[in-house]
């Protein structure tokens, strides 16, 4: 089988061993880590596979290791949007498109927060705007997915335990077939 789907496991299998920007994992632990605490949160399926793709835009950016030393922000939240939009709907979409600006916001909402940061996230968080302000704060907490957004970000923080066991990739691309936008029918012309 060849589709997008496909294409996107392909990348991970591919392309995952990349260091995950100055943490001690590879993107493909970081990605199925972060997949891993979210199911063990009982968290949705739809949480469960933003969570497995929510980096996938470094992937795409083709993100170097000491970007952020460099002082490169990839954008990577935005970066993964049109390439997931025609397999996935929203409730997998915003939860990744978010989960920069949860970090920004837990930032400025939870004093202990940026204290339990890793070195490499808290290098790109002024790259990323730094903390939100009021007004940015009071705009995420309003969004309907901000909750699914923090709950992702948790998942993310923790995922770069060095040797963690998890289920594997194909385990979460059926999760993710499961849940994916069915394959657009080519139109039927009348004969
Ligand atoms: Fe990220
Ligand atoms: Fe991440």
């Amino acid at each position: 089988m060849h589709d997008s789907l496909a294409d996107l496991q392909a990348l991970y299998a591919q392309q995952g061993d990349q260091q995950y920007g100055g943490e001690a994992v590879s993107q493909l632990e970081h990605a199925l880590q972060s997949a891993w605490f979210a199911e063990q949160d009982g968290a949705p399926d739809s949480l469960v596979i933003a969570a497995l793709l929510h980096d996938v835009g470094h992937l795409l950016a083709g993100q170097h290791d000491d970007d952020i030393a460099h002082g490169i922000d990839d954008r990577h939240e935005a970066v993964a949007i049109p390439a997931l939009k025609p397999l996935f709907a929203e409730d997998v979409l915003a939860p990744i498109a978010l989960h920069v600006a949860a970090k920004r916001y837990l930032c400025a909402v939870q004093p202990d927060y940026f204290a339990s940061l890793s070195l490499a996230s808290r290098q790109s968080l002024a790259l990323q705007g730094g903390p939100m302000n009021a007004a940015e704060a009071a705009r995420f907490a309003a969004s309907p997915y901000a909750q699914a957004a923090i709950a992702l970000r948790t998942y993310d923080d923790r995922a770069k335990i060095e040797n963690l066991a998890t289920p594997t990739l194909d385990h979460y691309f059926l999760r993710a077939r499961a849940i994916s936008l069915p394959a657009r029918a080519p139109r039927q012309e009348p004969v």
